[in-house]
């Protein structure tokens, strides 16, 4: 039904991640789900943040990181979004 990765970014220490669903899936909650999921493999593999790149018009990708708390930095010259989740560490 589509897609997530994490990827390495800057070390082990920041994740970047990317999502795509087949259009027939959006809509479902699955990005929301699929981002929580991220954040726990992210701070299971000793991740502290998880950063993606969306852009100013994709009102489901910014809602579903603003749903995750995630800090959202807007570029002053074009539609970029920037968006930084932190993880939560599991206990030692
Ligand atoms: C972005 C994407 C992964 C989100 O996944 P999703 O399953 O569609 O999103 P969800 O159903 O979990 O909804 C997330 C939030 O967006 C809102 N939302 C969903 N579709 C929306 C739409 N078309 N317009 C506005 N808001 C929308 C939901 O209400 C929810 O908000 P809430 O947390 O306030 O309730 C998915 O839409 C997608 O694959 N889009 C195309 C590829 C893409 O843009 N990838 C992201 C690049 S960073």
């Amino acid at each position: 039904m589509g897609s997530a990765r994490l990827a390495v970014r800057d070390g082990r220490a920041v994740l970047e991640t990317g999502m795509w669903l087949a259009r027939s899936r959006r809509g479902c909650g699955i990005g929301t789900a699929a981002l929580r999921m991220l954040l726990g493999e992210a701070a299971a593999a000793g991740a502290r943040a998880v950063v993606a790149d969306t852009t100013s018009d994709n009102a489901a990708a910014l809602a579903a990181l603003r749903h995750h708390g995630a800090a959202l930095v807007e570029s002053r010259h074009t539609a970029d979004v920037h968006a930084e989740l932190r993880t939560t560490r599991p206990p030692a």
